[in-house]
């Protein structure tokens, strides 16, 4: 005689024997049975939150070589860390990153806490990342649910009603799914089967682990799922970027309030960013007087709440020219070691090109 085995327990043990078989090899992972080190889940964890496992990789090793140890990081000076994350986005979460390390190190003589409830407690660390480390770091039941995961639950549970909304249901259900055996692999083993199997368009049904238990392909609708609420759309702001190059090939920049969007990052000068930005009066907030050419080509950037636009204005000062209050020149050889944000990078990057042709004779 079989017992009753429910869809939870069946589901779990079919998402689990896929892992041991389709794990994908990434560098915060440990062999099946060895023990995770909670710094290096964490580091992962916080890099992984709204960002793709190829563009965190480099990053991850970066950090690691810098500091191997949640108290060599908290040691560290918060520039060094701006810098060392620079260009991988969404910088509040280096900012978090460095207070969370100063508070384990001093707080909790360098260990990481164990449950979900106190992890939730730390900056930079929401629901899903506490439920990550939890499950993965310290084995315990938690469920982890991001993006990817609440694709894979609202199809296997077919859940039709339009996100946000269905969050709450969609929760209640993947509480009810994570086993108490291996939860950290399990979870894991979601994320893996959501990026590769699972996907949002043309999802794989035909080698999935779930197909059998599956509601949402049994009534031929997984590939639809989730449903969203129409997103309003993002505010357009625009501005003006000021490339200021010395004769000796030095480039003005500044560096950001310490709080607020990009805080502690470093700048071309510019004015600021607004929807109804007048490109006229643009050049009189050059920190320079000098001519200004204005750049053809306009760096586009999305940032979570709105669009920004920037225009280019490129300007040549003389050697002896001094840096305006709160700017300063770097050397063309050390601006690759600035905390440039991603969109500084592509300023930077269309103002470089251009000047190479006109000032190249
Ligand atoms: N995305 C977020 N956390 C992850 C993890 N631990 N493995 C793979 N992808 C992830």
């Amino acid at each position: 005689m079989t017992l009753p085995v429910s869809l939870d327990a069946d589901a779990a043990a079919a998402v689990l024997a896929w892992y041991d078989r389709h794990r994908r090899e990434l560098p915060w992972r440990v062999p099946p049975g060895e023990a995770a080190d909670p710094y290096k889940v964490w580091l992962s964890e916080i890099m992984l939150q709204q960002t793709t496992v190829a563009a965190v990789k480099p990053y991850f090793a970066a950090f690691l070589s810098l500091w191997p140890n949640v108290g060599l990081l908290a040691d560290a000076r918060s520039e060094e860390v701006m810098r060392a994350w620079a260009g991988l986005g969404y910088y509040s979460r280096a900012r978090n990153l460095h207070t969370c390390a100063k508070i384990i190190a001093e707080r909790y003589k360098g260990a990481f806490p164990a449950t979900e409830a106190s992890l939730r407690e730390l900056p930079g660390i929401g629901p899903y990342t506490a439920a990550a480390i939890a499950a993965i770091a310290f084995g315990q039941r938690a469920a982890a649910i991001d993006g990817n995961v609440t694709r894979v639950a609202a199809r296997l549970f077919a859940i039709d009603a339009p996100l946000p909304a269905a969050l709450p249901a969609i929760k209640a259900k993947m509480i009810g799914l994570v086993p108490a055996a291996r939860p950290g692999d399990f979870a894991q083993a979601m994320m893996d089967l959501g990026a590769t199997v699972c996907t949002p368009r043309s999802p794989s049904c035909h080698i999935c682990p779930l197909r059998a238990l599956c509601l949402g392909y049994a009534s031929g609708i997984a590939g639809s799922l989730p449903h969203k609420a129409p997103r309003p759309q993002r505010p357009l702001r625009r501005g003006a970027a000021f490339f200021v190059r010395r004769q000796d090939g030095a480039v003005l920049v500044r560096t950001r309030p310490a709080k607020g969007l990009l805080g502690g990052m470093v700048e071309l000068p510019g004015t600021g960013w607004e929807e109804d930005f007048d490109a006229d009066l643009a050049v009189k907030q050059s920190p320079v007087r000098a001519p200004h050419r204005k750049l053809d080509h306009v760096v586009a950037h999305a940032f979570t709440h709105f669009a920004l636009q920037l225009e280019i204005y490129v300007a040549e000062v003389p050697n002896g020219q001094r840096a305006p209050n709160g700017c300063r020149f770097v050397a063309a050889g050390d601006l690759d070691k600035e905390a440039f944000s991603g969109v500084m990078r592509k300023v930077l990057e269309a103002a470089r090109k251009s000047a190479a042709t006109a000032w190249a004779d």
